[in-house]
């Protein structure tokens, strides 16, 4: 058990990460500016300044994962950021505290994110911290399940290069829902626990079905953070789109996929 004084304290709105991940949060977030002038550490810090805070207050977050919110949850996400190809567009499906969708929009500020979320608590306390950090250029928030923003819905989004998820659904229900959003060619990356192998054995014909290829456990962030990150990566081919379905890289976020490119950082 935490005591009270254990916690972390968030100061002028930022919790700054403990002494032994400060070269993990400066590798990932990088001390660079985006394309809207922004340091990327101090808006990681925002961020998990505002998990630390309003989003215990509002339920979103439990008390408990305060002390370990940079370990557990923002680095542990943020690190797949190196899986993303450059200028991606990603669609976090279930983001709940953006988890991974806005780690990934801070840690690849080349990226444009649609954070996809249906609880209404969640989304408008997502809304809230994406105009606080700034970044509601390239972030944006759409309150609706996976399956409505689906090809072919009037709600459907611009297919995706990526779609990404963390503790929303078991492998396959989760391909059914995100295969759909991406583009031929684009990845489902699933942030996984250590029974991803098995995960990935119980889906294959869930998979093979609808049109997801070479499924693989990926390790990142290995000699970064304590606990490298496990993902499922799955190719999307062609079965899951409708004819003219697959409409990769379109703009949502108010920037072209050039601008995106331009706003690429170098990783160090
Ligand atoms: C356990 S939470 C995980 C939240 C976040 N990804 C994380 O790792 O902390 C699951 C989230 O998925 C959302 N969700 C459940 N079904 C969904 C669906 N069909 N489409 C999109 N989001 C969904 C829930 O509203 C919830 O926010």
């Amino acid at each position: 058990m935490t005591a009270e004084h254990d916690l972390p304290a968030v100061q002028d709105g930022r919790l700054r990460e403990p002494p032994d991940l400060a070269v993990a949060v400066r590798t990932v977030f990088g001390s660079d500016e985006d394309d809207d002038g922004a340091d990327g550490v101090d808006l990681a810090r925002r961020y998990a300044g505002h998990l630390a805070t309003t989003a215990v207050e509002r339920g979103l977050v439990g008390p408990r994962e305060v002390p370990r919110l940079w370990e557990r949850h923002v680095l542990n996400c943020a690190v797949v950021g190196e899986l993303l190809p450059p200028a991606a567009l990603v669609v976090d499906v279930g983001s709940g505290a953006g988890l991974p969708g806005l780690c990934l929009a801070l840690a690849r500020p080349d990226a444009t994110v649609v954070l996809v979320e249906p609880l209404e608590r969640r989304a408008t306390w997502l809304v809230e911290v994406v105009e606080d950090l700034g970044i509601g250029r390239r972030v944006r928030v759409v309150r609706a399940r996976a399956e409505e923003v689906a090809p072919g819905r009037p709600g459907a989004l611009p297919a995706a290069d990526v779609v990404t998820a963390r503790a929303v659904a078991p492998l396959d229900r989760l391909a059914g829902w995100c295969l759909p959003l991406a583009r031929r060619g684009g990845q489902l990356l699933a942030l996984k626990g250590r029974s991803a192998a098995e995960e990935v054995e119980a889906a294959r014909s869930a998979l093979a079905r609808l049109g997801g290829l070479d499924p693989r456990v990926l390790k990142v962030g290995t000699g970064l953070v304590p606990v490298p990150t496990t993902v499922v990566s799955v190719t999307v081919g062609a079965a899951p789109h409708p004819v003219g379905g697959a409409r990769g890289g379109e703009d949502v976020g108010g920037r072209s996929r050039a601008a995106r490119q331009r706003a690429r950082k170098p990783r160090g």
